[in-house]
């Protein structure tokens, strides 16, 4: 597929994707998330592939969704499009996505940033849900994740002013991991992203799926989800290649299986 609004390469075993709709800030448009959704897909299926880097430019990581799109269409057109499924499936890659978020991260842009595992921003990143200053809302988990992740307060405020906050503010209330300078976020971001591609794969998926229930799920039923995975990956080629090599004091060789 030769896709239009993204762009996609690949280091070492790290699939990189940006947006790219530079001209409109990357606004989100139904085409550009239907490509972002195939090529995530795409690099979740692939066995050379260990970890995702989604990106957008140094002027924006995406300003939310396209404006033109929604003016005109009417309600019922907008929920035919059933254009939030497609968004769902983001949330279901299985593989690390590690986000690079400069600029402009507002309303869509906000909402795919935090489905991101771990976000390096860039210390121009301006980051927000501005929805209903156009007399809407969030529609792809703006409510529900920006809660679980900056706490109720913090997110009430955001959600109710649409005012956006900054890279250091929302390193301060753990909305992105690290704040660098705008040099440097896209590199950072690679290397982390490196550095997790070289994990035994397994365990790799195994632990964000866990961590990802800790959200959802009562703590105990946590726990027994936790255990299940603890068990799974004990049965791994990789357990065994790991715990031999720290014995033999060699680097290990993962295969994923
Ligand atoms: C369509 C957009 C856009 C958007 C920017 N542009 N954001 N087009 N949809 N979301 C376009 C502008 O129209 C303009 O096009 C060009 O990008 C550059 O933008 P400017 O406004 O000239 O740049 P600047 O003055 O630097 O202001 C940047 C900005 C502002 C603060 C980000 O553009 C802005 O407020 N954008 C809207 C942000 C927003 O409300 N996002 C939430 C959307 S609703 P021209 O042709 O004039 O050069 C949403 C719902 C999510 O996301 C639901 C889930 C999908």
């Amino acid at each position: 597929m030769t896709y239009e609004c993204i762009s996609v390469a690949r280091e070492d075993r790290v699939g990189i994707v940006t947006l790219n709709r530079p001209k409109i800030l990357n606004a989100l448009n139904l085409q550009l998330v239907s490509e972002l959704v195939h090529e995530l897909e795409r690099l979740d299926n692939d066995p050379d592939i260990g970890a995702i880097l989604l990106t957008g430019g140094d002027k924006a990581f995406a300003a939310g969704a396209d404006i033109n799109e929604m003016a005109e269409a009417s309600a019922i057109e907008i929920m035919k499009r059933d254009q939030f499924a497609v968004w769902d499936r983001i949330s279901r890659i299985s593989k690390p996505i590690v986000g690079a978020v400069s600029g402009f991260a507002l309303g869509g842009g906000c909402e795919l940033m935090m489905n991101c595992d771990i976000v390096i921003a860039s210390e121009t990143a301006v980051i927000g849900q501005p929805e209903i200053k156009l007399g809407v809302m969030p529609g792809a988990g703006g409510t529900q994740r920006l809660v679980r992740a900056v706490g109720l307060r913090k997110a009430m405020e955001m959600l109710l002013t649409g005012e956006p906050i900054s890279a250091q503010e929302a390193l301060r209330c753990g909305l992105v991991n690290r704040v660098v300078p705008v040099e440097a976020y896209f590199r950072e971001a690679l290397k982390l992203a490196k550095q997790i591609a070289a994990q035994p794969p397994l365990a790799v998926q195994v632990i964000k799926k866990a961590a990802l229930k800790a959200e959802d799920l009562p703590l105990q039923d946590g726990m027994d989800y936790e255990r299940n995975g603890f068990y799974l990956l004990l049965a791994s080629e990789d357990r065994r290649e790991g715990m031999q090599a720290f014995l033999e004091k060699r680097k290990p060789r993962f295969t994923g299986n």
